[in-house]
């Protein structure tokens, strides 16, 4: 038996964890598919021992690299690709919903194919949960906590762009932690008008104000500099978190997960299963 893997789109805290756990199950018989799809295109395989699965099983990233390839979306990717993955029994895809589409097509073309649900924005179709959402909020309440002291010091007001694309999880659950002043998960919640009234209230009080923003709803600077006009006597900074979501060490409840949705995975090969996707749904990870 011949066991692909590979990562695709954004990397997220738990893909390593998860490839340990199915080298640590099926040891020789698995291969990495290195660069996601794109390595699937141009065959670019090699024995999944080469890149220390052990050894980086607690850490974020993906040791197997990953990328975006809008080119297996076209008719002439895909079908290299195709034949490509034809080479093994299983290919395992471990992505957001871009891959999801990535492996559905596949698996409609004769591939054995599992896919997994791993992208911190957590917004996989049919899967409550994806590997890498825990450690990003973890990671963006440490970086809030840690410059709030200094925002304090002068009653300033601040501004966390932090990561989701389209999708309000990230900032919600990171608001919800901290209890910030605003979040702003989408369009509709800007309100610049109400932003201003407890910010102005915040600072009378000589304290400072948190506003946990969404990416990709306005640029930050815009936000700062129309809060600004609204209350010209408050210090307004905007902060992006970036990256470091995606760095930060997984947490133990994504280690958790991440191996709970590799015992599931590895089932479905155990059994001869379906193909399928592994989902986790009310709580529970199972193969769909
Ligand atoms: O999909 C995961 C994600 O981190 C999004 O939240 C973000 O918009 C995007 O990837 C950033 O992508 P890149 O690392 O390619 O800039």
């Amino acid at each position: 038996m011949k066991i692909l893997v590979l990562t695709s789109g954004g990397d997220a805290q738990g893909m390593n964890r998860f490839l340990y756990q199915i080298y640590k199950k099926f040891g020789k018989k698995v291969y990495a598919c290195k660069y996601g799809f794109r390595g699937l295109i141009d065959g670019n395989f090699e024995p999944l021992k080469n890149f220390e699965p052990f050894k980086n099983r607690n850490q974020a990233g993906s040791c197997i690299k990953s990328a975006r390839c809008p080119e297996f979306a076209t008719v002439k990717g895909f079908k290299k690709g195709l034949a490509n993955a034809k080479e093994f029994d299983w290919v395992i895809v471990l992505g957001g919903n871009g891959s999801y589409r990535g492996a559905c097509q596949l698996s409609d073309n004769g591939v054995k194919t599992i896919f997994v649900p791993a992208t911190i924005d957590n917004d996989v179709d049919n899967s409550e949960y994806s590997l890498g959402f825990h450690s990003a909020v973890k990671a963006c309440c440490q970086y809030i906590k840690n410059t709030m002291p200094s925002m304090e010091a002068f009653n300033r007001c601040c501004f966390f762009e932090v990561m989701g694309r389209h999708h309000g999880a990230i900032a919600q659950s990171t608001a919800l932690a901290l209890e910030s002043d605003f979040v702003i998960c989408n369009e509709d919640d800007v309100d610049f008008g109400k932003m201003a009234k407890v910010v102005k209230e915040n600072a009378k009080r000589e304290h400072s104000s948190m506003i946990v923003v969404r990416e990709n709803i306005l640029p930050l600077s815009e936000f700062v500099s129309k809060l600004k006009n609204a209350c010209p006597k408050v210090d307004i900074v905007g902060l992006r978190i970036g990256h470091f979501q995606r760095g930060f060490k997984p947490t133990k409840v994504e280690r958790a997960m991440a191996d709970a949705f590799a015992k599931q995975t590895i089932k479905v090969i155990r059994k001869k299963g379906l193909p399928s996707a592994v989902v986790s749904v009310n709580g529970k990870i199972l193969a769909q």
